[in-house]
């Protein structure tokens, strides 16, 4: 009816203050979080003010194409509105001091930093919401994306398998976490010395052990992507690793995602990767353009992703 201004849909809060790692949502918030991504990509007008005078502060330490211009776009698509800042956080004044100014401007921080610690600590300094924007051990809002991709592709996630070739880095740990609790078999295939952090991998066991998931860990490439509904592959070096690089391309050179390996996985299989991607060498140019990549699927879903979680972490 003209004139009447359209009610906004009520929205599940999600129990905890902060996302600093994947298991901050519980598995009821995870499974609600992905109905509301895909309520809000196919509706995205109905949700247009649902951060109405929310500002929320983006704070980079590394470089970013996708997280920052999809929060950026989700936040002023959502209503509110956004402030960047790149750099160290901590080394101009005291972290603690950053936190508490913010607190006073802002309702929300999404972080991107080098250390856990940094994001924990932005949390219990601040009495807003943060959001892990990507830190050396998680990835979270990646894996939130990744999942959406996987289960608009095969119509449910229950049962798929994902196998994750390369490095045991902050992607494979967010991935880990996130799909064997919503019931999909993980599977690794690493190099020696590069596998994820046992902590997680202790996490990621009780997890599988309740979902009836089961995880593989194996230095096996095709033993790791047999029978996959998804190949999901990132950099060998991840940032803040570039020192190694050179050492990471000799660990790895059997690990890439060729297409050989793609074919030893399901014939329907989706190729994936978080990106940006090192043509040539974690994966070939065939794999990236294949018919079954869903690289853009994953960054296009990041943009509806991010929108539930502001929504459920902030609105
Ligand atoms: N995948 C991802 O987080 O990309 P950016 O580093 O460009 O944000
Ligand atoms: N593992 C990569 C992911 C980039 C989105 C990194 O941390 O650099």
């Amino acid at each position: 009816m003209a004139g009447t201004i359209a009610a906004q849909p009520t929205i599940m809060k999600a129990s905890g203050k902060d996302l600093l790692h994947d298991l901050d949502l519980t598995g009821d918030e995870l499974v609600y979080l992905l109905d509301l991504a895909r309520a809000v990509k196919q509706a995205p007008g109905e949700y247009a003010s649902a951060l109405a005078g929310k500002s929320i502060a983006l704070l980079f330490e590394k470089p970013s194409l996708r997280t920052k211009l999809t929060f950026e776009l989700a936040i002023r698509q959502l209503g509110g509105s956004s402030v960047f800042v790149e750099g160290p956080i901590g080394v101009r004044e005291p972290l603690q001091d950053v936190a508490r100014n913010l607190d006073r401007w802002v309702n929300g921080i999404v972080a991107r930093v080098f250390s856990q610690a940094t994001v924990e600590a932005l949390a219990y300094w601040s009495s807003v919401p943060v959001i892990n924007a990507l830190t050396d051990l998680y990835h979270p809002c990646q894996a939130l994306a990744d999942v959406e991709t996987i289960a608009e592709r095969f119509g449910g996630l229950e049962k798929r398998k994902l196998a994750f070739v390369g490095d045991g880095n902050n992607v494979a740990h967010s991935l880990m976490l996130t799909s064997l609790r919503l019931g999909m078999d993980f599977s690794i295939g690493c190099p020696e010395g590069y596998n994820p952090n046992p902590d997680i991998v202790a996490q990621a066991e009780g997890l599988a052990a309740v979902s009836g998931a089961t995880l593989a860990i194996t230095h096996d490439p095709s033993a790791a992507v047999a029978g996959a509904h998804a190949v999901y592959t990132d950099v060998w070096a991840s940032m803040g690793q570039e020192a190694e690089a050179h050492q990471r391309k000799r660990a790895f050179r059997d690990y890439q995602v060729n297409q050989a390996l793609f074919a030893e996985a399901r014939p329907d299989a989706i190729f994936m990767h978080c990106l940006p991607a090192r043509r040539g060498e974690e994966v070939t140019d065939e794999v990236m353009e294949h018919a079954r990549s869903a690289i853009f699927d994953q960054a296009e879903n990041r943009l509806h992703a991010q929108k539930a979680l502001l929504m459920m972490m902030l609105s």
